[in-house]
């Protein structure tokens, strides 16, 4: 058995803690993410307790300066942690003592890990939440220099999984960049909600000393203090907030994924991945695999995941702290290591993905993509829109039993169906007279794709590098 180490709370037990107890309450295996955190936080507490005079100004120094040697020694992973001192923040106390004795017992007034843990885990996130935009912002410019030079490359624009109308190429880029874009308000919005100090909680109840929070506050850079001590110890909003945000980036990264693994089949053959991106088969030779896009794919589960497990862990909890709470933080760490990932993959990708365009517009005369713009324009030539709907649609019936496209019809035979019909029709079925005919504005000409990456350019520059 391990030489016991005394933990702060024992005085009122008289047996040891049990062996498998130690070990199944323990969080130091996980919370240790925080470490830096925790001592950020200690250091503004310390400078609190002694510009209110709590501590003396030289207890408060010392503690700073054993604090900061505990960091160095953390950034340099030269710090072991024990199961016996349960989590971060017992972990980190007890090697403060160790380094500057006595005075070190008093880090810990007017506060309890309760405060702590939601302090340290804020700052965490928030952290994440500016690598998170930090990131999302470099995919879309690297989405804007893709999509710039494609805005005339004729691509099919799908519903249903079926060709149904040519589109721009670069418009269906310019797609996702709007969802990300969604992402980037989402966690900038969400930024703002959660920066908020919940130390000075204390247990639950507040503290009889005259603490300062708004100077810890300011010092620790969260723009207001919590207002209710017990919501502030209980509240994991924020963690389930940031999971959620993270679940509709991940579903957007997730269709994108699917769109770039089913373009790059020899079904589809409209892009190839780069071969750094891809794995091999350890039976079929040929095989040439997409790994990357699947993982993004496959890791959505696991953030979802994430989600409902910390809606579940809160769903019954009453206030204010309780136990259960220790288990946000794996959910917590999963998921921002792998968002932050999948961009990563993403941003490393996209630039080195290479295009059929012979394919891409091939397809795209597929399934009688003009057939709307045919229809359209016998509505300018003054047949009303259900009509040519109707008339339209007889035409494709006749394409489908004569197997061919809308282009390939004679004039004679068009007019036997309307004789609106003039030898015009033929710029308007072609694919690039539609793609240039979808002037509204957010539609597909190239025009107005120009039109919106430059706009979109300039929403870049407005959020600035801070955003
Ligand atoms: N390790 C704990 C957690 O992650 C810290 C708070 C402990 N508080 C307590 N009352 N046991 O939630």
């Amino acid at each position: 058995m391990s030489k016991q180490i005394k933990k702060p709370w024992q005085g009122r037990f008289t047996e040891t803690t049990n062996e498998f107890v130690e070990e199944f309450t323990a969080s130091i295996k996980f919370d240790q993410t925080l470490a830096i955190c925790d001592i950020r936080c200690s250091l503004a507490h310390a400078e609190m307790l002694a510009s209110e005079g709590i501590i003396l100004k030289k207890e408060a120094k010392s503690i700073i300066k054993g604090l900061k040697s505990i960091e160095k020694d953390i950034k340099r992973e030269d710090l072991s942690w024990s199961i016996q001192l349960e989590d971060i923040h017992m972990n980190i106390e007890n090697e403060l003592i160790k380094r500057v004795g006595e005075v070190g017992k008093k880090l810990h007034t007017g506060r309890s890990r309760n405060d702590q843990v939601s302090t340290d885990l804020r700052l965490y996130l928030r952290d994440i939440t500016d690598q998170i935009t930090h990131g999302l912002e470099n995919l879309q410019s690297v989405l804007l220099q893709f999509a710039e030079n494609e805005t005339g490359t004729i691509f099919p624009g799908f519903t249903h999984l079926q060709v149904a109308q040519p589109v721009s190429f670069a418009h269906h880029m310019m797609a996702w960049f709007e969802m990300i874009d969604r992402d980037i308000d989402r966690f900038n919005d969400y930024r703002k909600r959660m920066n908020v100090l919940p130390l000075g909680s204390a247990a639950l109840a507040g503290t009889s000393y005259t603490i300062n929070r708004d100077q810890v506050a300011s010092i620790l850079g969260f723009e207001r203090v919590s207002k209710n001590s017990m919501d502030a110890v209980s509240d994991r909003d924020f963690a389930i907030e940031f999971c959620s945000n993270a679940s509709l980036l991940m579903m957007h990264l997730s269709r994108w994924a699917e769109e770039l693994i089913l373009w790059s089949t020899p079904q589809y053959d409209f892009i190839s991945l780069p071969d750094s991106f891809c794995t091999g088969s350890s039976i079929m030779p040929q095989k040439k695999n997409p790994d990357v896009p699947e993982l993004v794919r496959g890791k959505t589960g696991r953030v979802y995941g994430a989600l409902f497990n910390l809606l579940t862990l809160m769903k019954a909890q009453p206030l204010a702290y309780n136990k259960d709470n220790q288990e946000d933080k794996e959910p917590v760490f999963d998921t921002a290591i792998t968002i932050k990932n999948c961009l990563k993959a993403f941003i490393l990708l996209i630039p080195e993905i290479s295009l059929n365009r012979d394919k891409m517009s091939m397809a795209a005369t597929q399934g009688f993509s003009t057939a709307t713009d045919l229809a359209d324009y016998l509505v300018k030539k003054g047949m009303a829109f259900r009509d040519s709907h109707e008339t339209v649609g007889r035409i494709v019936q006749h394409a489908i039993q004569s197997n061919c496209t809308l282009f390939e019809i004679d004039l004679g035979v068009f007019q036997s169906f309307s004789k609106l019909i003039n030898d015009d029709v033929y710029e308007i079925l072609s694919l690039e007279g539609s793609l240039n005919s979808r002037n509204s504005y957010g539609g597909t000409s190239p025009n107005n794709i120009e039109l919106s990456i430059k706009e979109a350019k300039q929403r870049l520059v407005d959020r600035g590098p801070d955003a």
